[in-house]
């Protein structure tokens, strides 16, 4: 945050006009944002790919103690294009893109399965900051979902096993004895495989790094994927300096108005 002029008081909630002041509404107008120490971004010193900017931000989120960083907004649509989202963990970031996991016969499965692109959103505002990333959405083989139930707890798995995720629930009933079930199962084959279990890949088009300001002069960085690496405005924009025809590797990149 630049300290050229006293900083305003950060933004209340916006007011409804008429609403009194009492209760929900006194409640909410009560409520700041980016009020507090917010870190300097400068998008001329940005790296030229999206990939080590998120994982320099993510860092930094865990380093100012932002709770659960490393879970996101997944929003997907359906075959009509009505949308949806829900919170989704991060697995991983890598060159192939974005990961996480779920199953294949949830809503967000259906969804992936007839229109395979989606969105993740990120808001740390430890730090003011939110990332947007937006692609298509690729399965991983299933070895790749097996591996990623093996790597996390007795809970995941068992919570794998219950399965079902998104049909009605008749009773809570029903599912104490099913979560049951699972433990038990979980503890006894701790590589019980769950076929439903998948792993995802939003291979990103466009990733967007904002940072919040005190003075509302926040920073918005676009990196939108060239399809011609030639393209690329910024020369040297590839990943892989053996690989300069790899179009996954050239970005753009501009600045947006807040
Ligand atoms: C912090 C948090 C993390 C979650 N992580 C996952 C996850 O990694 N995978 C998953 O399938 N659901 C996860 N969920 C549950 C989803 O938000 C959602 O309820 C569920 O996946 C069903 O969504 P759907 O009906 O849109 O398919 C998480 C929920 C929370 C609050």
């Amino acid at each position: 945050m630049s300290a050229d002029a006293p900083i305003p008081p950060a933004d209340p909630a916006p007011s409804t006009g008429s609403a009194p002041s009492t209760g929900f509404a006194a409640l909410l107008r009560s409520q700041r944002v980016w009020d507090t120490d917010l870190p300097d971004f400068d998008p001329a010193a940005a790296p030229a790919r999206p990939l080590p900017l998120f994982e320099q931000w993510f860092a930094g989120a865990v380093a100012a103690g932002q709770t659960e960083p490393h879970t996101m907004s997944l929003a997907t649509a359906d075959a009509e294009g009505r949308p949806d989202v829900r919170t989704v963990m991060l697995h991983g970031a890598d060159e192939e893109g974005w990961h996480f996991a779920s199953h294949t016969g949830s809503r967000k499965g259906r969804h992936l399965a007839s229109r395979p692109y989606a969105a993740l959103g990120f808001y740390w505002p430890a730090q003011g900051r939110q990332i947007r990333v937006r692609g298509r959405v690729g399965v991983a083989p299933p070895e790749v979902a097996r591996a990623d139930l093996r790597a996390r707890s007795a809970g995941a798995l068992a919570s794998a096993l219950v399965g079902r995720q998104s049909e009605v629930l008749e009773s809570y009933e029903e599912l104490r004895r099913a979560s049951d079930a699972a433990w038990d199962r979980a503890r006894r084959e701790p590589d019980a495989a769950v076929p439903s279990w998948t792993v995802y890949v939003l291979d990103p088009d466009e990733v967007e790094f904002f940072q919040g300001d005190a003075h509302r002069r926040h920073v918005r960085l676009a990196y939108r994927r060239t399809p011609d690496p030639n393209g690329a405005t910024h020369p040297g924009d590839t990943a892989d300096p053996n690989d300069a025809t790899d179009p996954r590797h050239a970005w753009r990149r501009e600045l947006l108005w807040p």
